[in-house]
């Protein structure tokens, strides 16, 4: 038996590479691995619970799906589906939704964040957010769930949530596990939040090399090299620790950290660097999205065929569970 592992996107905007580092990159990682089976979900019921306009998310649902595919998520090692192709979720979502107290959900991080300033007028949809994406994970029975490190608190609460159900109505549901990747919190380009598609502080994996550079020749380092000749602590730099760490090889990144701290290198020559390495990996993905994105059917012959799988592994859960909460005979 392979272990099964489930993870979502939202498309709410471009893919950036703090998605790449956080969750995506471990998601490809899995899926080549012959002993787990992975279930990708591109996540719009999600997308929902903030203001959109409708227009926009089609473009963004298939924008989404063509940059997984680009990413290494292939028919021959997982499955990529849209989450409104299988209404399982949102019926799922509704059992938990009673099994998930008012007190659990107003302790969401999450929520609080996006709901600042809001006061009453966000969607309830935010508020239970966490319960959909319990239903998920759970409607696969998935044991494994790739994501950064934002995520462990909804993890906690869907573990919560399988925990009560089997409890109340019998075994049905594997506790999931959540795997974080190398890159737990990949901070954003302003040196200060994390890399977030709301705030704008993203690089994301379609931008060109020229528009990458842009973006990290301005970009925040280590306070104390205000000169060329002035010596820095690469820990105390964004660039550092958030970029060239995942992006730089070992010995490379060695260099780096030594010739910064004797300032033997300036922080331009350093990015140079960042952004040549970032191109190696990042060039063979963009490539790959645009040749996706010429001719959509390949996407949407993966996601179609994907779609029918997840529901029939929908629809078993399902028949236990309505068996189980006493509304089947
Ligand atoms: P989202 O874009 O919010 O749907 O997130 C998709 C996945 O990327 C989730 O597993 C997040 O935890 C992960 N993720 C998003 N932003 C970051 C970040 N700045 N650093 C690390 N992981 C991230
Ligand atoms: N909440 C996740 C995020 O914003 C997306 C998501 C929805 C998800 N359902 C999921 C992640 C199930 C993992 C498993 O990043």
């Amino acid at each position: 038996m392979k272990k099964r592992f489930f993870s979502g996107i939202q498309p709410t905007g471009e893919i950036h590479i703090g998605n790449y580092l956080g969750a995506i990159q471990r998601w490809v990682e899995l899926a080549n691995n012959p002993e787990y089976e992975g279930i990708l979900s591109i996540v719009d019921y999600h997308a929902m619970t903030m203001p959109y306009e409708a227009k926009e998310l089609t473009a963004k649902i298939k924008e989404a799906a063509t940059m997984i595919m680009a990413c290494g998520i292939q028919p021959h090692n997982s499955i990529l589906f849209i989450q409104s192709h299988v209404p399982e979720h949102t019926e799922l979502a509704w059992i938990f939704n009673c099994n998930c107290t008012m007190g659990e959900l107003s302790r969401m991080t999450q929520f609080k964040d996006k709901s600042q300033d809001r006061g009453e007028s966000v969607w309830a949809g935010l508020f239970t957010y966490p319960v959909l994406q319990a239903a998920d994970i759970l409607l696969y029975k998935a044991q494994y769930v790739p994501v950064g490190e934002d995520q462990l608190q909804h993890l906690e609460l869907s573990r919560d949530i399988a925990r009560r159900f089997n409890a109340r109505f019998g075994e049905v549901f594997p506790e999931p596990q959540a795997l974080l990747g190398e890159a737990r919190r990949v901070l954003g380009i302003d040196g200060d939040k994390k890399m977030s598609k709301s705030l704008g502080n993203t690089i994301s994996l379609s931008e060109s090399s020229q528009e990458i550079w842009k973006k990290l020749s301005t970009a925040k380092t280590d306070e104390r090299r205000k000169r060329r000749q002035d010596p820095g602590i690469p820990t105390d730099c964004n660039i550092f620790t958030s970029y060239h760490r995942y992006f730089t090889g070992k010995e490379e990144l060695a260099t780096i950290d030594r010739e910064c701290r004797c300032a033997g290198i300036g922080c331009m020559d350093c990015k140079k660097i960042l952004a040549k390495n970032m191109e190696t990996i990042l060039s063979p993905i963009r490539e790959k999205y645009y040749e996706l994105k010429k001719d959509f059917s390949a996407v949407e012959q993966f996601l179609n065929a994907s779609a029918l799988r997840c529901h029939s592994i929908a629809q078993e859960t399902m028949t236990e569970v309505r068996k189980k909460i006493g509304i089947r005979w």
